[in-house]
């Protein structure tokens, strides 16, 4: 899989979303919405209101990441909404594999995130039930937080299991990405990087894009050459 970027909007102005999708509509793969509860994090972002309103307005597909307590509950309707990919948490899903079919039978790609303390092992098994795996790089819950490289050893361990499940599915990091961590997440075997205040804390949403695509591509090359 090529290098995908992912900005998430966590960081952008949020009464100027549409504006802020427009500014990296050319240069981005997707656009990440943190959806937050205020109960599996402590955060609360937005809903699918503002998802409905944005896909109105963006021609990204919208890469939406529940951080939310019950997404059996509300994950389908996200993808009902036309959400290209929706992401659940496996701490919080009581029905995971159930659920997962629901986004893909509703069109959209699905997505299983874990969280820095939750290792990728015991959910092998649910490889054939999802488009991508999300290992999150920080706690979940706030922009802006340093880069957890203690994740990087689950990363790696993560593609080797997508390796040898056989099948395409995509190995997103989120949290702390940034020109200076990016090269450790594509080097440990991740293809879709989200980046929220490397991205929209920029002056140049759209220049920092790049800056980060070059940066993964690089760190790709970088690894292929040293086997
Ligand atoms: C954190 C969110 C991330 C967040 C990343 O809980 O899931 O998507 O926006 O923000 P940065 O890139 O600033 O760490
Ligand atoms: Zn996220």
């Amino acid at each position: 899989m090529t290098v995908q970027i992912s900005p998430s909007v966590l960081a952008a102005d949020f009464a100027r979303l549409a504006e802020e999708a427009a500014a990296v509509a050319d240069v981005a793969d997707w656009l990440h919405i943190d959806v937050m509860d205020g109960h599996f994090v402590p955060n609360l972002t937005i809903g699918l209101p503002v998802v409905n309103a944005l896909l109105k307005h963006t021609r990204l597909p919208l890469d939406c990441h529940l951080m939310i307590a019950d997404p059996d509950r509300w994950a389908p309707a996200y993808a009902e909404a036309g959400a290209r990919n929706v992401t659940i948490h496996a701490e919080a899903a009581g029905a995971p594999v159930r659920t997962l079919r629901m986004i893909r039978s509703a069109g959209s790609r699905a997505g299983l995130g874990i969280n820095p303390g939750t290792a990728i092992e015991p959910y092998a098994d649910l490889l054939p039930e999802v488009d991508m795996v999300l290992v999150m790089t920080v706690e979940p819950g706030f922009g802006g937080q340093p880069f957890l490289d203690l994740v990087l050893d689950k990363v790696r361990r993560t593609r080797q299991l997508i390796a040898r499940h056989g099948g395409e599915v995509w190995l997103q990091v989120d949290g702390g990405v940034t020109e200076e961590t990016i090269g450790r997440c594509a080097e440990a075997g991740a293809d879709v990087f989200v980046a929220g205040t490397a991205v929209f804390g920029a002056t140049e949403p759209a220049a920092a894009v790049r800056v980060l695509r070059s940066a993964a591509d690089a760190a790709r090359r970088r690894a292929a050459e040293h086997g």
